[in-house]
């Protein structure tokens, strides 16, 4: 079945899922491929830094090694090439739903809005990286820094990009307000404030506007 309105012109759909972390994205992702696939169709999950070996490591060190701006944007980038390559085309030219925990629009909100890096030069790398590869639909859950803050403290261990200040996250926020007013169409924005079985019925009700779940 082709999918004729994609922008990466392949048969398969690219959901990604985004927002500052703490924000609620992984409890709800295993549960949406639940919902994909009982529609009967292939789905993949993955997530970015990450989804192959090689991007996996790079992961390590974006989280957990001190490194320069320049030096976290190319590695970022580095690891979703890698990734585009080995798993999201191959997966979308098969005709798989693919379900991404983050992809570009992470770049825009922390490297850009978060750190200082110019957009201009993020779009540069993005189209010389990954041509016409963008998500179809992208999930953004959205919360106050400080919530998010609090929510992840009772919940684990804070990474590199989890030990900035809640000044840090509400840029990475209004990064994501940014790409949403530059392309309201792609997005579904969700107030992670909600109930957990609020924020399901949503994500329901756009997979099923979508046509990927029953
Ligand atoms: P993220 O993947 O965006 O970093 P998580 O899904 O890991 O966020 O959620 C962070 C914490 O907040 C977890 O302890 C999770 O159980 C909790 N949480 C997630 N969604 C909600 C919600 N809607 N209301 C209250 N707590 C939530
Ligand atoms: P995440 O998988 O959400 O971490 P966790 O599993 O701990 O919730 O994301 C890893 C971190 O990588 C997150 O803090 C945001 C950061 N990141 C960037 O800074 N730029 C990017 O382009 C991506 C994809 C992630």
């Amino acid at each position: 079945m082709s999918n004729p309105d994609a922008s990466h012109g392949q048969p398969g759909r690219f959901l990604s899922v985004e927002g500052i972390d703490g924000a609620g994205k992984s409890t709800h992702i295993d549960w949406m491929a639940d919902r994909c696939r009982e529609s009967g169709r292939e789905v993949v999950v993955t997530r970015e830094p990450g989804g192959t070996p090689l991007a996996e490591r790079l992961r390590e060190l974006l989280l957990h090694e001190a490194m320069g701006i320049q030096t976290e944007l190319l590695l970022v980038f580095a690891a979703r090439s890698e990734h585009a390559a080995a798993l999201i085309r191959p997966a979308l030219a098969r005709g798989a739903i693919v379900i991404c925990d983050r992809f570009t629009d992470s770049t825009h909100a922390y490297q850009g809005e978060g750190r200082g890096v110019a957009p201009a030069w993020i779009d540069q790398l993005e189209a010389a990286v990954l041509k016409r590869l963008r998500p179809d639909r992208t999930y953004l859950f959205d919360l106050p820094a400080d919530i998010a803050a609090q929510r992840r403290a009772a919940a684990r261990a804070a990474d590199r990009f989890e030990q900035e200040d809640v000044a840090f996250f509400e840029r990475v926020r209004a990064g994501y307000a940014r790409r949403v007013a530059e392309d309201r169409g792609r997005f579904l924005c969700l107030d992670g404030r909600e109930s957990i079985d609020a924020l399901r019925s949503q994500l329901a009700a756009d997979l099923r506007r979508l046509g990927l779940a029953g």
